[in-house]
């Protein structure tokens, strides 16, 4: 059976501060989470939001924040936000360069007081990450290239999300799954199916005039 989708819809496509935060008033009550898509160039090649605006959204919003931090050496930085208040903290599995500091940087996220996330690039398989997934709380599956929205789904995700709910359900794991990039009514309603706990979306809710029906529609 599906489970029940829930969604985040993305800072991303909001490129005005001061809309940005307007528009996340707006999603109190509509969704589930706010997605808060830190870029910085050493990752992506460019820099969006800060600490200081996760913290902006924080206060205009009673949603839980879901920080995705697509930068380089996430370890230095994720105390910054969750001081910001974030809820969940997710760090790229290609942003490390050993595996030591990897597992520091989860536990430091939860001994912080949030939950740990952990974000895969559309090269990454689900198998390099296996020995990790007994410190997150969340894995985030990127079903396109981090740096913007507006992209198109990589149809290689579906079998990434069945294979990580065959490892949670055999396993006995609590991890959420969660799916980033490219998602529209359609294939929201395929990841379900397959296993997913959250899709996050950017364009298609920023652009429709009306977010409630969006959402709706993307549940
Ligand atoms: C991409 C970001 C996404 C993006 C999704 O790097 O991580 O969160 O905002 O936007 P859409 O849904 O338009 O692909
Ligand atoms: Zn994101």
């Amino acid at each position: 059976m599906a489970n029940f989708l829930k969604v985040a819809p993305s800072t991303d496509p909001c490129k005005d501060k001061d809309d940005l935060l307007v528009y996340v008033k707006r999603l109190n009550n509509i969704a589930d989470y706010v997605h808060c898509d830190v870029m910085h160039e050493n990752f992506v090649g460019h820099t969006t939001i800060n600490e200081r605006d996760v913290k902006d959204i924080y206060l205009h919003t009673l949603l839980p924040l879901d920080v995705h931090l697509m930068v380089n050496e996430p370890l230095k930085l994720v105390e910054k936000y969750i001081k910001a208040g974030a809820k969940f903290v997710t760090v790229h599995f290609e942003a490390f360069k050993n595996k030591k500091d990897l597992i520091k940087c989860l536990k430091k996220i939860n001994s912080l007081g949030a939950l740990a996330g952990l974000a895969i690039k559309p090269n990454t398989e689900v198998g390099e990450i296996l020995e990790f997934l007994a410190n997150v709380e969340l894995v985030l599956v990127m079903s396109v290239e981090p740096g913007k929205s507006g992209q198109l789904f990589k149809e290689s995700t579906y079998s990434k999300i069945k294979k990580l709910k065959q490892i949670r359900e055999s396993y006995g794991a609590r991890f959420k799954i969660e799916v980033d990039g490219g998602i529209v009514p359609e294939i929201s309603k395929k990841l379900s199916i397959y296993g997913a706990d959250i899709v996050v979306s950017g364009s298609y809710v920023f652009n429709a005039i009306d977010k409630q029906q969006a959402i709706e529609e993307l549940k």
